[in-house]
């Protein structure tokens, strides 16, 4: 029964996908993990100079693992949402200490490194291992959402249902499960996309459940997500004056690159709970060590 969407979107896939480095033949998964992180949050536009830079410097585990986080940091530059680059080089030192170097190959032991949850451990079993796994990122999760409940989005967050309607819907072989997981989340970010889904390219329209209920539009728009003025963008700010600076910044230094005092207290003191900043004995600030 559901062999029927499996062909049409295999191969949709092979004439339509895009080349992304990630996904070229004899990566590392080194390199898989890396891309899935940095795409956990970004658009794969964004990802693509800030991904060959990162290798470029740092092409395994041990050698980001010799850095410091400081230096990772930097590195991640623009990206967003740092924290990543800190638990990639907390990931990087687990790998190197725990497992010789080399990204290991389990779901479990995937998920016991830093930063990386059940989405990110399924999706470097599948693109890196060739494992058989659900890999639900919010692309895929629209479009089983759509193909098969006949819902316009998906519900918030993962249910087990869901995980256990994609796994059902996994291909038997392992190789062709990974790129079937890969061909979905393709078609997700190129046809079915949330709000303009280009049906008439779509490999499995005749099939939509979505469609066939005369595609109603999801009940609850997703609010987008704010930047200007938020206590991101303060944070962003500041934590781009403490990249920049070949040394301490003072904090009178920071005092002025964001005039809202309250906001930069709050934004500053998150940043140091966080450990993507430090304050040093002198009462300048820093990256961490
Ligand atoms: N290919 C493999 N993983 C991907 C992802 N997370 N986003 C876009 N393309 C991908």
């Amino acid at each position: 029964m559901i062999a029927r969407y499996h062909q049409p979107v295999l191969t949709w896939y092979e004439t339509n996908a895009r080349d992304l480095p990630w996904r070229r033949a004899g990566v590392s998964p080194w390199a898989v993990l890396v891309s899935e992180v940095m795409l956990q949050q970004t658009p794969v536009a964004r990802v693509l100079p800030a991904y060959h830079a990162w290798l470029a410097r740092w092409p395994d585990a041990p050698s980001l693992a010799a850095a410091s986080p400081a230096d990772a940091l930097r590195q991640w530059d623009r990206l967003g949402y740092p924290r990543r680059a800190l638990r990639l080089h907390a990931a990087a030192a687990v790998v190197t200490r725990r497992h010789g170097g080399r990204v290991p190959d389990t779901v479990e032991d995937l998920r016991a490194l830093p930063g990386v949850g059940r989405y990110t451990a399924a999706a470097v079993a599948s693109f890196a291992f060739g494992q058989r796994h659900a890999v639900l990122d919010t692309n895929v999760r629209r479009v089983l959402a759509r193909l098969i409940l006949g819902a316009g989005q998906p519900g918030p967050t993962v249910s087990a249902a869901e995980s256990t309607l994609a796994e059902s819907l996994l291909p038997t072989q392992p190789g062709v499960a990974a790129r079937w997981s890969v061909a979905v989340m393709e078609l997700g970010a190129l046809v079915c996309t949330a709000t303009a889904p280009r049906c008439a390219s779509c490999p499995v329209a005749g099939q939509c459940a979505w469609r066939s209920a005369g595609a109603p539009p999801a009940s609850v728009p997703r609010p987008r997500q704010p930047y200007r003025g938020t206590d991101r963008q303060c944070r962003g700010a500041l934590l781009s004056v403490l990249r920049a600076a070949p040394g301490p910044v003072a904090a009178g230094d920071l005092d002025i690159i964001w005039v809202d005092t309250a906001q930069r207290e709050r934004a500053l003191a998150s940043l140091l709970d966080d450990g993507l900043a430090q304050r040093l004995p002198c009462g300048g600030y820093a990256l961490p060590d």
